[in-house]
């Protein structure tokens, strides 16, 4: 039946053609974040492909079968886990010990020294061929570096199909014309495209939006441990979220000041501890992940909200002494700002910053009003938050 390709009635074939190359394209689309497979058989510090391979297994507790003790990545977590895991991740000591010769590697395995250590490594008989592979496994690991994180595959084909519904009503309605009530083609098309238009919209805000967002961080730093368990003030570490427009993030020494002497965490044990010696004695500050990011066109500032306005850290931030991992609490929307702005009253009275304010004050004071919104005094202004 077909007889040209571009000819007259062949609408329908670069449409059906036109699809497929879209189906395609979007197939390829997370291949991008695939890691190369870059396998041979080529020797890498010594090791042949299959002693790497040795290493894994025994890693993994797939070798030896008669073993006594637990599999290192029981404790030694591969693939980043959602839930903190204490134990320095396979990553953590890979990298740590990537420069180091294996008789370093294996002192610190095999004669543990910390109180944490010698509680979890102890019952370890492992030969030294063994230890040898597994040290060239996570060399290997370190060397390669993290995995990419994989496409969310159900959302992937959930996007899919949405575009094949939207490619087959509109040929439908325009080429094909099978189905009679054009209205159940029309409302499918409509469907379909309000969804995926839905789908999309929500995927760019989320990209700078983020409730609940909690990075991995260079250490495991715990709120609950330091101001939950020790009760240690937030302004200890966030000293400036009183009078200026950052809470600010602690230096190192600040860290030192105390971890002079507690040199071993319960749940850590030294590895984790050990990162800020690294840092204090290399003089290298710590790069801790922001979780907070307010767009570029919005000013915020602590000293109006804690200096002046007097707010508790936990309206924003929520139970923060009881993370272990740091979350973001509010969503930090345009809308979150203005609703606490539209209904908080300001703490007026005897606040200097408000002194300003005479005709409000007046009006309080002769009983005509008997507080005073954010509002009022300006906290929806446009001007206010937007430069
Ligand atoms: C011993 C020091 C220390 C104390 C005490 C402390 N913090 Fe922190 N805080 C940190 C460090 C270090 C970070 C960065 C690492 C992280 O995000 O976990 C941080 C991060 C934060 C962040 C996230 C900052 C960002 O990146 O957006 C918030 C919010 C916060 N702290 C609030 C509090 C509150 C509220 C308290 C009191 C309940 C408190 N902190 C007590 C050290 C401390
Ligand atoms: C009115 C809400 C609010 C209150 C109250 C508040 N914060 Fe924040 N905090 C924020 C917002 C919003 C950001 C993000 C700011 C940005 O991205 O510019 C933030 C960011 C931070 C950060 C990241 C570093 C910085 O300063 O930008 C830290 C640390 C922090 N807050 C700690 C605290 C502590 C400690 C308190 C209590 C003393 C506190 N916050 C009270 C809303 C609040
Ligand atoms: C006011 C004192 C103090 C300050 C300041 C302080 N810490 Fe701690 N930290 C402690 C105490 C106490 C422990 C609990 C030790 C234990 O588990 O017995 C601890 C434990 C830890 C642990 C191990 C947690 C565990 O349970 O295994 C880490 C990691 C840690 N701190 C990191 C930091 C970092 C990073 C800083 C600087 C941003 C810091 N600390 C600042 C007192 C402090
Ligand atoms: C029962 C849990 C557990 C098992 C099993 C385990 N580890 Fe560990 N390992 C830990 C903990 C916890 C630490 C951190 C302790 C500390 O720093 O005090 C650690 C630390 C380490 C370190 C770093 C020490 C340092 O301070 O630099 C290395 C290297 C290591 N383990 C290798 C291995 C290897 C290899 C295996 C398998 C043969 C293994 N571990 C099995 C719990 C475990
Ligand atoms: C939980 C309540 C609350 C939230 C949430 C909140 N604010 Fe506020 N805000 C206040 C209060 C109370 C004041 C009045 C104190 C003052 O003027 O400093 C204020 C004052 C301000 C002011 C000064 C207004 C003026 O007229 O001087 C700005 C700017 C501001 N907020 C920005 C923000 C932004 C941006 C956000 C969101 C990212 C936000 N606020 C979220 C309670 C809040
Ligand atoms: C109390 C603080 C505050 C006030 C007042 C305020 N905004 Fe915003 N606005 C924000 C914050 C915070 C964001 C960032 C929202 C986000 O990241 O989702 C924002 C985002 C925006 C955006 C970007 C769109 C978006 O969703 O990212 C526009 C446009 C905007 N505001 C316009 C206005 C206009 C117009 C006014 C005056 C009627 C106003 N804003 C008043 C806090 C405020």
């Amino acid at each position: 039946m077909r007889k040209n390709f571009w000819g007259k009635s062949a609408l329908k074939n670069r449409m059906v053609f036109l699809s497929l190359l879209v189906i395609i394209s979007l197939f390829s689309l997370p291949t991008h974040a695939e890691k190369e497979e870059s396998h041979s058989s080529v020797i890498t510090d010594g090791f042949s492909h299959e002693e790497l391979k040795r290493g894994e297994r025994f890693f993994k507790g797939l070798l030896p079968f008669e073993r006594k003790a637990e599999s290192c990545v029981s404790c030694h977590n591969i693939l980043p886990v959602d839930t903190l895991n204490w134990n320095p991740s396979a990553m953590d000591i890979a990298l740590k010990y990537a420069a180091t010769d294996f008789a370093a590697f294996e002192q610190v395995v095999m004669q543990p020294t910390g109180k944490k250590m010698s509680e979890v490594h102890q019952l370890f008989d492992i030969s030294n061929n063994d230890l040898k592979l597994v040290k060239g496994y996570l060399d290997e690991m370190a060397h390669e570096g993290p995995q990419p994180e994989k496409t969310n595959i159900v959302w992937l084909i959930g996007l899919i199909s949405l575009i094949l519904v939207v490619l087959w009503a509109s040929t439908e309605l325009l080429l094909i014309r099978k189905v009679k009530p054009r209205i159940i083609t029309v409302t499918v098309l409509l469907g379909a495209f309000i969804w995926l238009t839905n789908m999309l919209y929500h995927e760019a805000v989320d990209l700078g939006r983020q409730e609940a967002y909690a990075p991995l961080q260079p250490i495991k730093f715990s709120h609950e441990v330091h101001a939950g368990l020790n009760q240690t003030d937030c302004f200890y570490c966030h000293s400036t979220a009183e009078y200026s427009k950052s809470a600010g993030i602690p230096s190192v020494n600040v860290c030192m000041n105390c971890h002079l002497i507690v040199r071993e965490g319960t749940n850590s044990g030294k590895f984790e501890i050990d990162k800020i010696y690294h840092a204090f004695e290399n003089n290298i500050p710590i790069e801790w992940v922001r979780v907070h990011n307010l767009p570029d066109h919005v000013f915020f500032s602590h000293a109006q909200h804690v200096g002046a306005g007097k707010l508790d850290c936990a309206e924003c931030h929520g139970p923060v002494e009881e993370m272990d991992v740091l979350t973001q609490h509010a969503d930090l929307s345009m809308g979150w700002c203005l609703d606490c702005h539209k209904t908080r009253k300001v703490q007026f009275i005897e606040n200097d910053y408000y002194a300003t304010y005479k005709e409000f004050h007046d009006q309080i004071t002769s009983g005509m009003i008997d507080s005073v919104t954010v509002e009022q005094i300006g906290g929806t202004d446009c001007m206010k938050c937007h430069y």
